[in-house]
């Protein structure tokens, strides 16, 4: 990684190695999910790296918090809800993966949802972990949280989002 006007850049393979370490954390902790539970768009590829480690089926959610201009909006819009994901809760232990730890709105409203379908138990995986006051909060039936790595309040620059790769690789190794 490599912090540059103010932003991180990162590359997929510091990405892998990252959840690598995360997957590591979770099975040490002894949780063993039925199933995982992306939230998309950011945490559909960091579930499908952790899956490498974890092989459990992932289901997704669809939430957008930022708009198109990456402005907040009131309150994070469901893009995509499948009610198929809520029949397989009931009972069931769960993974939650997003790609950051931001503000914790988003996650705050997703893990409201998907409590009110009565999961055995539910944690919490993140990529990154902003360090900064949180405007939402990790309800209390949230048994575990687990953090990949804490960074500092700055934005996160992730490969996916890149349209130039070559670019996004100098910049997070710092060869340009
Ligand atoms: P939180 O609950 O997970 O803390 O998220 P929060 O509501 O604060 O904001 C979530 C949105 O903000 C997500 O995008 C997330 O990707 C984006 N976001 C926050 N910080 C960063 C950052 O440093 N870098 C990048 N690239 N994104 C960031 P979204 O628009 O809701 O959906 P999507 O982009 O995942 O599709
Ligand atoms: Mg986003």
């Amino acid at each position: 990684m490599h912090q540059e006007d103010d932003k991180y850049y990162l590359t997929y393979n510091q990405i892998h190695k990252t959840i690598k370490n995360l997957a590591g954390q979770i099975i040490e902790s002894g949780f063993n999910p039925d199933v995982i539970v992306a939230i998309g768009t950011g945490g559909f590829i960091p579930a499908r790296i952790i899956r490498t480690f974890i092989d459990r089926p992932i289901l997704t959610v669809g939430l957008q918090y930022y708009n198109k201009a990456n402005r907040p909006q009131e309150i994070p819009r469901k893009v995509q809800w499948i009610d198929e994901v809520e029949k397989k809760l009931p009972g069931k232990k769960v993974l939650l993966v997003d790609e950051v730890d931001d503000t914790r709105v988003t996650l705050q409203y997703c893990l409201r949802e998907l409590l009110r379908h009565r999961p055995g138990e539910m944690a919490v995986a993140v990529l990154h972990n902003k360090r900064k006051k949180k405007k939402g909060q990790i309800p209390p039936e949230i048994s575990r949280y687990f953090v990949g790595e804490e960074l500092e309040d700055r934005w996160i620059c992730y490969p996916w989002d890149a349209s130039d790769i070559d670019e996004q690789q100098n910049r997070a190794t710092h060869i340009h």
